[in-house]
């Protein structure tokens, strides 16, 4: 029998020992023998739950468990958790967790102590959910370039922007129902600031240039800020608002940003709506690829997990490569890349606002049904020469980076 530890009995802990329950005839069937959760790490005690009994309080009851050779961790954030993980891999245990910030982190050298101690530090379930992107790009476009990786990474706040696309409500209300709804956490920072989604493309921009890009180093801005006159704007020009984390490699290097972009109807993440998640990956070889599907939430996440304990339990003796390798990779500044951009102004003159577009190379203003302002989509610029553009406009309201391809 394989046995398996859990630590952090929270929403995807909980639905990786579902998981394995509902699903052990598949397993089994997979694997050749049975598969169990023989413990599970938590601070509680779970009365009334199928896993009371399993429940322990101390981490070395894990670590020091001969019979317990691969552990999930799904506790989040870093403290303890890296150092929970790093006891299981030097004791020569694998170790699949769920955490992005501890895989942000702390990955580079987690992958190197398992590599040393011919184990497995396996995270699908960190980045997409459900969606198996990260062993997608280690496998499946092996002996690719991947030249960009834009995705949408963040079900929480694609849910808050899709409400307020269609429904034309506030941030503030949106929010709000997120909350209520519980796919936003109380304190809703991580997500609406952009550090979830930074963290995520954090990760798979070290996986595509196969070195550890700090996720410190990536320029993020958050949803905050986008109000309903933008997508009023976003909705007249047949486009949405998305937060995007995205990765460009570039000549001499590579850029990575986080912020709200405005896509067209052809984009293919235009109908990535809800709480779903959509990753654009573009080879240069193969072209354009998306895989959409359950970012977050229990069971997808949770799916995620035990496809990495399947992995893990079909290769005990060997570290299969997965990952990146040691070296850190510093992103050159995401202000140098190109893109469109709109641009709210000040002002209801109709001539003034004509020249403003042309300016800016645009054809025409946009007019907003109600109010005195406009804004411009500019031609292709880079963030620095539309800031260079804009200073001889005191009426600039603000800007949003549009997508460089597929609006007209
Ligand atoms: N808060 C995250 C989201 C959870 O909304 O996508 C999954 O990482």
């Amino acid at each position: 029998m394989i046995k398996v530890a859990i630590m952090g009995c929270g929403t995807i802990g909980s639905g990786v020992y579902e998981v394995i329950e509902n699903n052990q005839a598949v397993l089994q069937k997979e694997l050749g023998e049975e598969i169990r959760v023989a413990k599970i790490l938590d601070l509680r005690s779970f009365p009334g739950t199928p896993y009371e009994k399993l429940v322990v309080n101390d981490i070395s009851l894990i670590v020091d468990d001969p019979e317990i050779s691969i552990v999930v961790e799904t506790m989040g954030g870093t403290k303890p958790a890296y150092q929970f993980v790093k006891s299981c891999l030097l004791a020569g245990k694998h170790v699949t967790t769920s955490n992005k910030a501890l895989v942000a982190a702390h990955g580079t050298e987690l992958l190197q102590i398992a590599r040393e101690k011919n184990v497995n530090f396996f995270f699908e379930a960190a980045v997409g959910g459900g969606i198996p992107v990260i062993r997608n790009i280690g496998t499946g476009y092996a002996g690719q370039v991947i030249e960009e990786i834009t995705g949408i990474l963040n079900g929480t706040t694609n849910f808050i922007l899709t409400k307020m696309d269609r429904e034309g409500a506030s941030f503030e209300d949106v929010l709000a129902e997120a909350q209520r709804l519980g796919y936003a956490e109380k304190d809703p920072s991580a997500d609406v600031e952009g550090w979830d989604t930074c963290r995520k493309i954090a990760i798979l921009s070290s996986l595509a240039m196969d070195g550890e890009v700090d996720f410190e180093e990536i320029e993020t801005e958050g949803i905050t800020k986008i109000d309903t006159a933008d997508f009023a704007y976003a909705r007249k020009m047949g486009t949405s608002i998305r937060l995007v984390g995205s990765m460009l490699r570039e000549e001499d290097g590579f850029s990575v940003f986080v912020g709200p972009m405005m896509v067209g109807m052809d984009d293919p993440l235009y109908s990535v709506s809800g709480v779903f998640n959509g990753i654009v990956i573009r080879g240069n070889q193969l072209g354009v690829t998306m895989m959409y599907g359950s970012g977050a939430g229990k069971l997808p996440t949770a799916s995620a997990v035990i496809a990495d304990i399947v992995e893990i339990a079909k290769n005990p003796a060997r570290n299969v490569p997965f990952g990146w390798h040691a070296g850190k990779l510093s992103p050159k500044p995401a202000g140098a890349r190109l893109h469109r951009f709109l641009v709210r102004f000040d002002g209801a003159d109709a001539a003034a606002a004509q020249k403003t577009a042309e300016a800016l190379g645009a054809k025409a203003p946009v007019f907003p049904d109600g109010g005195a302002e406009f804004a411009v989509l500019t031609e292709a610029l880079t963030k620095d020469e539309l800031k260079e553009k804009l200073a001889a406009f005191p009426n600039v309201k603000k800007y949003i980076r549009a997508a460089l391809n597929g609006i007209a």
